[in-house]
């Protein structure tokens, strides 16, 4: 038998920003996967829709736990509850993200506070307190980074330096804390179709721009994101760690 375990049954993950995009859609592919999921946003309201699918049409387990993830105190509780409640957490995905697309000369220090704050701070002390629980069990981080992480994009500046960063830490994580069996990987999406990106690709002639440099020739769909955050949480990846897949159709493999 050489095939190993995609399932991830009998484990608790616990997703930001799961109301909506790509968290949503993690949330909800964990579940189909196996796992209870535990749902951090601001917006209780999403979270009680993805609850509803997860535990009505899928049969798993969700806890709704209303954080500001820029709230370290709020974002530490929202991990002991869901410890306290469950006993466990397996996986961390930090999702919760946030764009202001503004040229470096225009950019204010509000912007690269906010900015910094939602995509890496907050995700950087996620995994501080997801790590002293993991520390005794094991687990897997799963940092939601960027194609922009990774490329010079205009209007870029802060936030891919907040998604190379990101990269950065997850590569240093998962260095210190193999020791512990805790793997911490990241995924670089290219454009996927959610509440962040939906006003940028009603734009024609920027998606036409897009698919230009991206050889799959088309925005990703969510699912196809579904597969490889499932895969990094999995027993399937268990020699993978500090690494980025990037998920976007090509995008970065090129020179133009
Ligand atoms: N969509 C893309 O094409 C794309 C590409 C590359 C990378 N990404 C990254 O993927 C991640 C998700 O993006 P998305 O497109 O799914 O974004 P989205 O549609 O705007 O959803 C973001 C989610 O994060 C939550 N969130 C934002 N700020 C938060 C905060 N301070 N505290 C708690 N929750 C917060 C939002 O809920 P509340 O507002 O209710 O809190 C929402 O549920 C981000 O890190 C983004 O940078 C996206």
């Amino acid at each position: 038998m050489f095939l190993p375990s995609f399932s991830l049954e009998g484990k608790t993950a616990a997703v930001t920003g799961a109301g909506k995009g790509i968290g949503r859609a993690i949330a909800i592919g964990f579940a189909e996967a196996g796992a209870d999921v535990a749902l951090i946003a601001r917006t209780v309201q999403d979270l009680e829709e993805v609850k509803k699918i997860i535990e009505k049409d899928i049969g798993r387990t969700a806890y709704v736990l209303q954080a500001d993830v820029t709230n370290r105190m709020e974002l530490a509780a929202a991990l002991h509850q869901i410890k306290e409640q469950t006993g466990r957490i397996d996986t961390l995905v930090n999702n919760a993200g946030m764009n202001i697309r503004t040229r470096a000369l225009e950019v204010r220090e509000e912007e690269w506070d906010q900015i910094m704050n939602t995509n890496l701070k907050s995700a950087f002390f996620a995994s501080q307190e997801a790590g002293k629980i993991m520390k005794e069990t094991g687990g897997t981080i799963i940092n939601i980074a960027s194609v922009a992480g990774h490329t010079a994009l205009p209007t870029g500046a802060v936030y891919g330096s907040s998604k190379a960063a990101l990269m950065h830490i997850t590569r240093i994580l998962a260095y210190e804390w193999g020791a512990y069996d805790i793997r911490v990987n990241a995924l670089g999406p290219w454009y996927f179709e959610t509440p962040l990106t939906e006003k940028l690709l009603e734009d024609k002639e920027y998606v036409d721009k897009l698919l230009a440099v991206t050889p799959l020739n088309r925005i990703g769909r969510l699912p196809e994101l579904v597969g490889p955050a499932v895969f990094l949480a999995s027993e399937a990846s268990r020699y993978v760690t500090g690494q980025t897949l990037m998920v976007d159709g090509g995008m970065t493999i090129h020179g133009f």
